[in-house]
This record gives C-alpha cells, sequence and structure tokens, in this order.
C-alpha cells in the first residue's frame, strides 16, 4: 500500500472529511459542539495515515498541509484574546511537528527493514555460494529449480507475496543439505553404494536443520525437509503422502525433476523438454501431485526456456559456472 494511489487517495479523503465535519460545526458552544472539538483531535489522523503510507516527499507536503488547512479554519474565527491566539497558533504547529516527526521516523522504520532485506539475500547467496564451492556440478540447479517453482506457483494461482516470497528461498536452498554430505560421496562420479545413498538421503534433513536455526528462514524448514517426499508415500525422509506433503514442497518435487531431466548428469544427457514433460506426466498422481502435474503441463514451452535462460542470466551475474546437478 506504500505510496500507491490507494493510499493517496485514502489520505486524501480523511483529510477532506475532517475538514468538512470541522467547516460545517460552529466553533462556539452549540448542540454539536463535542463533534467540533473531536474533529479537531483527529486532525492527526491524517498526519499518521500519510507517515504510515506516503512517500517522504508526499508524507511531508501533507504534514504541512494538514495544519494549514487547521489553522485557515481557524483564522475564520480569529479569537481577539492574545493567548487564545497563541494557543490556535501552537496548535497548527504541534500538528505540524506530528507529522515531520512521524513521517522522518517511518521513514528510518522503512530503510531499516529494506536494510534486514539486503541482508537476507545476501545470506541466501552466500549459502547457495557455498555449496556451490564444494559441488560445482549443482551450480545453477538452484535457481533454476526456484524459477520453475514460481512460474508453477504462479499457475496455480498462487499470488501472495509472503507464499511466493517463502517457495522462492525455499527453492533456491532445497538442497543446501548437501554441504553435509562427505566430499567422498558429493563428488563421486562412478556408481554409489546402497551407503553412499543412504548418506545422500539424509540431506533434506540436513538442510532444514541448518535453515531452522534462522528464524527468518523457519517457513523453508517444512518445504526443504519435505521435498524429496512422493505423492504415494514412497519418497523420503518421513514417507509422507499426498496432502500430507506441504504445498510448496509438492510444486518444487516437479520443478526439480524437471530440471534433473533437462539438465546434463554424470550418468545422463539432458533429455528434449517435450520428453522430460511426457517423464513427468506418467509420475502423475504417483511421484507427483496431480494438480501439479496438470499445471505444468498447462505451462508453454515458451514460458520454461524463457523462466531458465533468466535464472541463468541471473547465476552467471553472480559468477557460477552452467553445469547442472547431480541429485
Ligand atoms: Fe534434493
Ligand atoms: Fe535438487
Amino acid at each position: 500500500m506504500h505510496g500507491t494511489p490507494r493510499a493517496v487517495a485514502t489520505v486524501a479523503a480523511s483529510t477532506a472529511l475532517l475538514a468538512a465535519v470541522h467547516a460545517v460545526t460552529p466553533a462556539g458552544p452549540h448542540e454539536w459542539h463535542v463533534v467540533h472539538v473531536v474533529a479537531e483531535k483527529l486532525y492527526v489522523v491524517p498526519l499518521l495515515l500519510a507517515a504510515g503510507t506516503l512517500k517522504l516527499s508526499w508524507s511531508l507536503f501533507v504534514s504541512l498541509a494538514v495544519p494549514s488547512l487547521w489553522l485557515n479554519h481557524a483564522l475564520r474565527d480569529w479569537p481577539a484574546d492574545p493567548m487564545l491566539r497563541l494557543e490556535q497558533g501552537g496548535q497548527a504547529f504541534s500538528l505540524a511537528v506530528i507529522g515531520v516527526t512521524a513521517t522522518l521516523l517511518f521513514e528510518r522504520w522503512r530503510r531499516a527493514s529494506a536494510q534486514i532485506q539486503v541482508a537476507h539475500e545476501e545470506t541466501l547467496a552466500c549459502l547457495v555460494g557455498a555449496l556451490e564451492l564444494r559441488e560445482p556440478e549443482t551450480a545453477g540447479h538452484s535457481r533454476r529449480v526456484a524459477a520453475y517453482s514460481v512460474l508453477l506457483a504462479d499457475e496455480l494461482g498462487i499470488r501472495s507475496a509472503s507464499e511466493c516470497a517463502a517457495l522462492t528461498r525455499a527453492a533456491v536452498l532445497h538442497d543446501i543439505g548437501k554441504i553435509g554430505v562427505p566430499d567422498r560421496i558429493l563428488l563421486e562420479e562412478g556408481r554409489l553404494s546402497d551407503g553412499d545413498w543412504a548418506v545422500i538421503r539424509r540431506h533434506p534433513e540436513i538442510g532444514a536443520t541448518l535453515v531452522g536455526d534462522l528464524s527468518w528462514l523457519r517457513s523453508t524448514r517444512e518445504l526443504i525437509l519435505s521435498h524429496h517426499e512422493r505423492w504415494d508415500g514412497h519418497g523420503y525422509p518421513r514417507g509422507l503422502a499426498g496432502e500430507e506433503i506441504p504445498f510448496g514442497a509438492r510444486i518444487f518435487a516437479v520443478a526439480d525433476a524437471f530440471d534433473a531431466l533437462t539438465s546434463r548428469r554424470p550418468y545422463h544427457e539432458p533429455i528434449p523438454l517435450e520428453a522430460a514433460t511426457e517423464r513427468i506426466a506418467l509420475d502423475r498422481g504417483l511421484a507427483f501431485d496431480a494438480a501439479v502435474v496438470d499445471a505444468f503441463l498447462r505451462v508453454p514451452t515458451a514460458r520454461w526456456n524463457a523462466a531458465r535462460a533468466a535464472s541463468q542470466r541471473s547465476h552467471l551475474h553472480h559468477g557460477g559456472s552452467e553445469a547442472a546437478e547431480a541429485w
């Protein structure tokens, strides 16, 4: 709502309403005098609304305009008594001070929030960078899975900014638990033993534990923990089935598989988009939620290609390689 036309309209409407009530109720004692007095006190409301919802310059303008409006009204009944004049002038001045102070405080709070946001994004990039340093083959995978997940979420009608942010963060971090897998297994190019696979299958739990300690990433914890669950209950680590699996995890299970199929791996070449789509369709209602697969099938090929290209551009911008992942 910050700085939107709706916020401007709300401030303008509340100011106009107050000024109108103030103007139609006479200043002297009368039946409706209480309304007049209350209206006078309520002039702080548009000031605080402006400070909380308008851009800095607009809010400062309101901080001067509202006291001027108030003073204009007072001048029409300007008292002869110098003390009363001082009181009227003082009230207009107080309104201006309240408006400017609230504007500056809200601005400081907004800047601090933006800095925290930047710090979060940098921490996220640092965590993913740590994984990519250990296993360069996975470079780009996390960002592609995030881009595909956002596309799927959009197709499934998930529009809430906070839900999309949690989904993107979880998708970017979904394999972060591989940090806890020993190099001997993580970097192995040959066949892995059953014991090695058991170690690799611990990566959702390691990842969930890792992010669970960061309060701002807590919303991603369940999604990371559940990204290898299957709709039919044969996934890991908890063997959840159907709607027991968080919706976000069902979304990026499809995105993860799609990227795995269409990217180069040590044991297979990337398969064409159409063939990957067919493979995912075969797992509808088995590995994957049917609703997510249906959404996946509705997205045109051009949008997948665009999402892939955009995620690779942002990855190269961050200085990584373009190779794909192993698991
Ligand atoms: Fe994984
Ligand atoms: Fe993955």
